[in-house]
């Protein structure tokens, strides 16, 4: 029988990967502030996050997750967000026509701000200083009183959180999001982008389908979902002091739902099954994202399912896998087949950003554009000779145009890196690699709905 689960149970557990503030009372006191403010996101969204996961997992639709490796208070515009949304939608729109999937659309964003990280301390000559951990605990500059936990931060990361949230709301719901713009989109893209053309005509071809439609008679305007589309929210759930502020009762269900983000993901560093923040996560409802590094064996992984989803409830949980795209096909075989014999309903979603981080000649850390592409390919072969469905990918991508990851057809080189290297933390995805990733990912699932939907159609025509 599992002990009993509240949102501070997490409290007696071993933890790592916490800050240290210096005036618990302070700390204290932002907590209760928080837990006084308004939801971030309704129970109701979450719970439908989690009936469209359910279908991923069934392979009738592929999730799309991706965003900054964490926000910054520095990088908070208007210009930033509808950059992201952008090249998001442009990314959800190449995979929803090519590959004629509904693609359930996660940002990693309006709340990914905790970072863990592989060091307490950080040295830089002869000062050693806490570790940067992300906007929402201290400052990335290397002093320190910049490096010195500051609980306020976290007001600051809600506020900030509130009004991503807002804006996004705005563009899905408010006719930024219509597939009549496709065009649109377009705009503020790179000028002879190698991904530009490819992109036009698809936009073309979509737009010669709504005008047939039209010509057929339907009223476009008559249907939002044409109109408009569903973003959802997701973060790392990493500070639980401030996770457990924003969990509260749903009145509909009576349930638990942490409301600062619609899905929460466990990082690969704090997934140990005994500790805290496997606690705090198996008690909250919504949909739990568990990132799966090459450490984890098979047992533990079955292990962690049975806390995490004992109901094996449809949806609840996706494996975020990241091995790296030399182990891939060797670690991710077994644990599918475990997962498989145990019968577990999961979705299994590829994060090919975070096993591919490499020192480039130049000092900056990069990751190669071949390397996250060989991954991903890897994934959807594994999955395919296993007979269990590649659900989604799960990327570290900006909508502006940096230079942080080599390579794509752009042909980023090692020196080029210097140019527009502005990552906060790990390199990303350019809206161009991004768009890139979207077109070379439409035709793996392309190829794999086709293959599996073979014996369907067989069936069909008798
Ligand atoms: N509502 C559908 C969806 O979200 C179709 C759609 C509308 C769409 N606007 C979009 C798809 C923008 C991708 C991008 O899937
Ligand atoms: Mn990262």
């Amino acid at each position: 029988m599992a002990e009993r689960w509240t949102p501070d149970s997490w409290r007696s557990k071993p933890i790592v990967q916490v800050p240290d503030y210096p005036d618990p009372p302070a700390l204290a006191a932002v907590e209760k502030q928080l837990a006084s403010f308004p939801p971030l996101v309704f129970a109701g969204e979450a719970r439908q996050l989690k009936k469209t996961l359910a279908r991923v997992a069934a392979g009738e639709a592929f999730l799309l997750q991706g965003g900054d490796c964490a926000e910054s208070f520095a990088e908070h515009g208007a210009n930033n967000i509808r950059d992201f949304f952008r090249v998001f939608l442009q990314m959800a729109v190449v995979l929803t026509y090519a590959a004629a999937s509904p693609v359930v659309k996660v940002g990693r964003i309006a709340g990914q701000f905790a970072k863990p990280r592989s060091a307490p301390t950080e040295k830089r000559d002869g000062m050693e200083l806490p570790s940067y951990r992300g906007d929402i605990i201290n400052d990335n500059d290397f002093t320190p009183q910049a490096r010195q936990p500051d609980p306020r931060r976290q007001l600051q990361a809600y506020r900030q959180s509130a009004a991503t949230l807002n804006l996004l709301r705005a563009f899905a719901q408010g006719g930024y999001a219509n597939l009549g713009s496709v065009h649109q989109w377009m705009l503020g893209f790179v000028k002879d982008s190698p991904q530009s053309r490819r992109y036009m005509e698809l936009a073309d071809r979509i737009s010669e389908a709504l005008g047939f439609m039209r010509a057929c008679g339907l009223n476009l305007e008559n249907h939002p979902e044409l109109r408009a589309t569903e973003l959802y929210t997701s973060h790392e759930a990493l500070l639980l002091g401030f996770e457990e502020s924003m969990t509260r009762i749903d009145s509909t269900s009576g349930d638990w739902y942490c409301t600062s983000g619609h899905m929460l993901w466990i990082g690969d560093r704090t997934r140990q099954p005994d500790h805290a923040h496997i606690e705090f996560c198996r008690g909250v409802e919504n949909p739990i994202g568990l990132k799966c590094g090459p450490s984890l064996k098979p047992d533990e992984l079955l292990r962690l399912i049975d806390t995490l989803d004992p109901e094996n409830e449809p949806g609840r949980l996706t494996l975020i896998c990241r091995f790296g795209a030399d182990k891939v096909g060797e670690m991710l075989p077994p644990l599918v087949r475990a997962v498989k014999r145990e019968e577990r309903n999961v979705v299994w979603s590829c994060d090919p950003m975070h096993g591919n981080t490499i020192s480039a000649a130049s000092g900056y850390k990069t990751r190669p554009f071949d390397r996250i592409l060989q991954e991903v390919k890897t994934f959807f072969t594994v999955h395919a000779g296993e007979g269990t469905t590649a659900g989604g990918v799960h990327l570290e991508m900006t909508g502006q145009n940096v230079t942080e990851c080599t390579g794509g057809a752009r042909a980023i080189t090692d020196e080029d890196l210097d140019s527009r290297y502005h990552t906060f933390c790990d390199p990303r995805l350019n809206a161009d690699q991004s768009i890139e990733m979207a077109f070379l990912l439409a035709e793996l699932l392309k190829k794999d709905r086709v293959t599996r939907a073979a014996p369907l159609s067989a069936v069909a025509s008798l």
